[in-house]
């Protein structure tokens, strides 16, 4: 039986814990700065084996296990994985990776030292509109590729770590979209131009909103615009999408199934284009159930998963690249970094 240590018993660990016990995955100890968490989800989530700490490093030291289970806040990150690679034991954390790229290299430099395998998990990439965008993309539905637009617009009055943290959009949540542009267009980031913004509403100290105007691989333009401090009609948390190939367009907005929309070339002063509703399976499990599905299935020797961390530092750093961009008021260029 597989064996893990969960750091962090905050909000997201009930998907987590779930996803763990479907696996047949034993929590040998479950480890939170507020024991009272810890306690609660052993008790509800029925973890016989699992034992409450407030230390990770205690519970890394005392408890064997095979891999940690990351889920703390962004900036505990570096610590806990590097602890848990210094002590041989493989990590799957969540996402962002970090809340600096230098931190973010070097848990990806101290994985590979290691020899240990290292996730992140990006549950977005098991949307199932994101799959058959990304799908229909391989199939050369729309041909090449030359630009992908993404909405991300909500009014989301958080609390947490959210409200005390830099740049709250682009560090905490435009990391799926930057994620998911990367995965549906089979492309990577090379440059990122932002701006960030603060509506005078904004309960956030700063960085509420972005524009982003990033080149990607492949001669794309990928345009981000993003705020969660936004009322009135919301974005679903996914984002609208479109993304504009040589022969048409895809669309995935409002979290209905994509529709493809083909042009027909003709002498026409514009083409005539013909729409198509792609058909969208179910998901049974939760993003992060398969994230984690991926993740044993390397433990056990099998490829690597689609979020191993060294292809996330790609999505990361558009995060991180962008952020620097507004400070410096100037283009940054992200590819070497990639
Ligand atoms: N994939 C998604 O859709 C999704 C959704 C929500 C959250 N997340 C991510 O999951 C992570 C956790 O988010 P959350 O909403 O559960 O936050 P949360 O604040 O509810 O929970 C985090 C927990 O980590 C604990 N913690 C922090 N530092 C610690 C340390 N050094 N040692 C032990 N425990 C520590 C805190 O006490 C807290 O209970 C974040 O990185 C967040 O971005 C992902």
């Amino acid at each position: 039986m597989v064996r893990a240590i969960v750091v962090g018993a905050g909000a997201i660990s009930k998907v987590w814990f779930a996803a763990l016990k479907a696996e047949g995955v034993d929590v040998v100890a479950v480890v939170d700065l507020d024991l009272a968490l810890a306690d609660t989800a052993i008790a509800f989530c029925q973890l016989d084996s699992a034992e409450p700490f407030t230390d990770y490093r205690e519970a890394i030291a005392e408890r064997d296990a095979d891999f940690v289970l990351d889920l703390t806040t962004p900036g505990a990150h570096r610590d806990v994985a590097c602890a848990a690679f210094a002590a041989n034991l493989a990590v799957l954390g969540e996402k962002p990776m970090s809340h600096n790229l230098d931190d973010a290299r070097a848990m990806v430099e101290a994985a590979a030292h290691a020899g240990l395998l290292y996730t992140v998990s990006q549950s977005r990439r098991w949307e199932p509109g994101a799959m058959v965008m990304r799908d229909a993309i391989r199939a050369g539905r729309i041909g090449r590729i030359t630009a992908v637009y993404c909405d991300f617009i909500m009014g989301v009055h958080y609390t947490g770590f959210r409200a005390e943290m830099d740049s709250p959009l682009l560090n905490d949540m435009a990391i799926h979209h930057f994620d998911l542009a990367r995965m549906m267009a089979g492309v990577d980031p090379l440059g990122v131009y932002c701006r960030q913004y603060n509506p005078v509403n904004s309960w956030a100290a700063n960085g509420c909103a972005a524009d982003c105007v990033f080149d990607m691989t492949d001669g794309v333009a990928f345009t981000y615009r993003g705020s969660w401090c936004a009322e009135g009609k919301h974005t679903p948390w996914n984002g609208n999408w479109r993304i504009v190939g040589t022969k048409g367009s895809l669309i995935w907005a409002d979290d209905q199934p994509p529709t493809l929309h083909e042009a027909e070339p003709s002498e026409k002063f514009m083409w005539e284009y013909w729409n198509e509703e792609l058909e969208t399976p179910e998901m049974p499990r939760s993003g992060m159930h398969e994230n984690l599905r991926e993740f044993l299935a390397a433990l056990a020797g099998g490829p690597p998963p689609q979020c191993v961390a060294t292809d996330n530092l790609k999505s990361y750093a558009m995060a991180a690249c962008a952020i620097e961009s507004d400070r410096a008021k100037s283009p940054i260029d992200i590819s070497p970094i990639v």
